[in-house]
């Protein structure tokens, strides 16, 4: 919201600034009478000042943007340019607006042609490329090759326009199209691992990073990315940035050892090896001043670096149809409820931490419970943390747990279902 603002703000500075140049406007060329007839149909021409324009001329970037006196979204490839180049009028192709390089800021009150409209995808009968519209963006690529059971390599951002992956080939080079290698999905399964590091470690981390490429002389496997950040996160590090390190791994249940020894090797000051304690509570309605004692609580919580990650879970779905199941027809007992809130105390496995983490969540969960004034205390079995009674995990009811309790008995004499909340 803040962007589509200062977005709109800026057009309309520069509708103030047309109407202050009368002398320039006068002489400038009537683009809805010159240009209007010959664009095709499904195009249209979008003036400063409207919403259409705010949203075509927000960049991601407010480093010397270009300004614009008109958007023309166009639908076919030869709309605009004969008119800008007849009549020296500077244009600019735009699609995912991501771009910020200084050399855009030549543009002034000229056309921006907004292309988004082209975003066809044409997947080739031999099975291996697509073909796409340039006013593609990254999630379009996505979704309309994956609807095919197909995949290629896209950024990471889905906004963004599709350029980056884009393998041109001659024949499409000067074409508004882009050409890529696609792939046959294959299993989608992606490992993940963080490490945050004090910069103490740069030194020994980019030093054990080189290690794994020989220096740049072997190459990495095709399922590796890393990424890293240099930032400043004031609970890991008061007075220094830190380096918050990611490595994906594809096709594999967790990123291989012989990436992650090491890099526990080195002392990150936090891993996402933790431990995630969590202490669900259903509710009918938030109530607002225990929420407000709660966030001093978390906030002191959170800034104890190794409590870092934690959170607190706010879930609340349409209820309709929960209620109109009659509550003793199912063994779900909490139909009642609207809200699940859940503490989700995190932290990196440490045993020594195991009690302060139960104080914390039992305290969130207790001071919540007290406020709402119920004496019967919910919990969902699905989220909960393991030492609550059965009525808070089945319901208070005493038909409903001698229903199940039977129910387990008749099904599972000997007990071996017995690892899961078990009844
Ligand atoms: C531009 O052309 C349109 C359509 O012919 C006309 O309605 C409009 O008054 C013209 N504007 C100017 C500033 O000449
Ligand atoms: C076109 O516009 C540019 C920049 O405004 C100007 O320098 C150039 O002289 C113009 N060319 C013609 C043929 O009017
Ligand atoms: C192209 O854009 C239109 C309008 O935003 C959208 O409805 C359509 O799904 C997009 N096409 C693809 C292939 O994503
Ligand atoms: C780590 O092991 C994988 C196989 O699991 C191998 O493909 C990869 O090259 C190894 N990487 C390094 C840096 O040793
Ligand atoms: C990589 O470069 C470092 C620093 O120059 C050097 O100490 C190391 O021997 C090199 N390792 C390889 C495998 O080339
Ligand atoms: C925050 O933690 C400090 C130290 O553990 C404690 O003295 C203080 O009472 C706590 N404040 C809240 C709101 O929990
Ligand atoms: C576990 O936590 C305790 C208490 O904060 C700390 O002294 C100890 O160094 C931690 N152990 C590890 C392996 O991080």
């Amino acid at each position: 919201m803040p962007l589509f603002t200062s977005s709109f703000v800026r057009s309309a500075a520069f509708a103030f600034l047309l109407l202050s140049n009368l002398s320039s406007a006068a002489t400038s060329p009537n683009i809805t009478a010159e240009l209007g007839p010959s664009l095709s149909v499904g195009a249209r021409i979008v003036f400063p000042g409207s919403a259409e324009f705010a949203v075509a001329t927000d960049r991601d970037n407010e480093q010397d943007p270009p300004t614009f006196s008109v958007v023309v979204e166009v639908a076919t490839e030869t709309d605009v340019v004969p008119y800008a180049n007849n009549k020296n009028i500077s244009f600019l192709a735009t699609t995912g607006l991501h771009g910020g390089t200084t050399t855009l800021g030549a543009v002034k009150q000229g056309i921006n042609i907004r292309m988004r409209k082209l975003n066809s995808t044409t997947i080739a009968e031999n099975g291996n490329t697509a073909t796409f519209g340039v006013g593609i963006i990254s999630e379009e690529v996505k979704s309309s090759l994956w609807a095919a059971g197909k995949i290629t390599t896209t950024g990471a951002c889905d906004c963004a326009s599709s350029g980056h992956f884009k393998e041109q080939d001659t024949t499409s080079e000067w074409s508004l199209l882009s050409r890529a290698r696609y792939y046959d999905a294959p299993a989608m399964n992606w490992a993940y691992s963080q490490f945050i590091f004090t910069h103490d470690k740069v030194a020994a981390l980019y030093t054990l990073l080189n290690t794994w490429t020989a220096n740049g002389t072997k190459e990495q496997p095709i399922g590796y990315i890393n990424k890293n950040v240099w930032v400043r996160i004031p609970p890991v590090d008061a007075n220094n940035g830190v380096i918050v390190f990611k490595i994906f791994y594809h096709g594999v249940a967790a990123v291989p050892n012989n990436y992650t020894a090491p890099l526990i090797a080195l002392g990150p000051a936090v891993t996402n090896r933790c431990r995630n304690m969590m202490f669900p509570i259903g509710l009918k309605t938030y109530n607002v001043p225990a929420l407000v004692s709660s966030t001093a609580a978390f906030n002191n919580l959170t800034s104890d670096s190794r409590f870092l990650n934690s959170a607190v879970l706010f879930e609340s779905c349409g209820t309709q149809a929960v209620k109109a199941v009659a509550d003793a027809s199912t063994a779900f007992p909490h139909r009642a409820d609207n809200i699940v809130i859940t503490h989700v105390i995190s932290y990196p496995v440490n045993s020594t931490l195991d009690k302060n983490a139960i104080a914390w969540g039992d305290n969130f969960r207790a001071a919540l419970h007290k406020a709402d004034g119920s004496s019967e205390l919910h919990t969902y079995v699905n989220y909960a943390h393991g030492d609550e009674t059965l009525q808070e995990l089945y319901g208070y009811a005493p038909w409903r747990v001698t229903k199940l309790k039977a129910l387990k008995s008749k099904y599972d004499p000997a007990g071996r279902f017995d690892f899961y909340a078990p009844i």
